[in-house]
């Protein structure tokens, strides 16, 4: 218990630490179903032909930063998003991503 307390206590002032890292998965879904849905669907089950299965985790084995990246290109028929997401909304739409099954 003690040892549940130390822990919890430890990822609080993690979390209070680094705001800047945690990512706001509920903005990141808000941003997917806005941004992204309309490609790779709703469920991460995709709409548009040669377009990843993201439910699948296709793609998504790359670290944040080169998605991110990617992301802010464009690649193929994906529009470029830089200009229109930040990074830190970009963090979160990944990290949503991530969560898709
Ligand atoms: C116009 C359709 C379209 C939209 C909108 C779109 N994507 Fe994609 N996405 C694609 C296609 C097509 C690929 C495959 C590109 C390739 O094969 O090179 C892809 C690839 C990816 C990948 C795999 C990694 C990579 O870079 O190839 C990820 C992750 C991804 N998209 C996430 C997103 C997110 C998050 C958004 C919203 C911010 C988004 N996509 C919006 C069509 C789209």
């Amino acid at each position: 218990m003690t040892m549940f307390i130390r822990t919890a206590a430890t990822v609080l002032l993690l979390a209070g630490a680094y705001p800047a890292l945690a990512a706001d998965l509920a903005r990141g879904q808000r941003l997917y179903n806005l941004h992204c849905a309309s490609c790779h669907g709703i469920t991460g089950i995709p709409i548009m032909p040669e377009t990843p299965n993201l439910s699948m985790r296709e793609g998504m084995s790359q670290p944040d930063v080169v998605i991110m990246q990617s992301l802010k290109m464009g690649k193929k028929n994906k529009p470029p998003f830089f200009g229109r997401l930040n990074d830190q909304e970009l963090l979160d739409v990944i990290q949503y991503t991530r969560t898709l099954r």
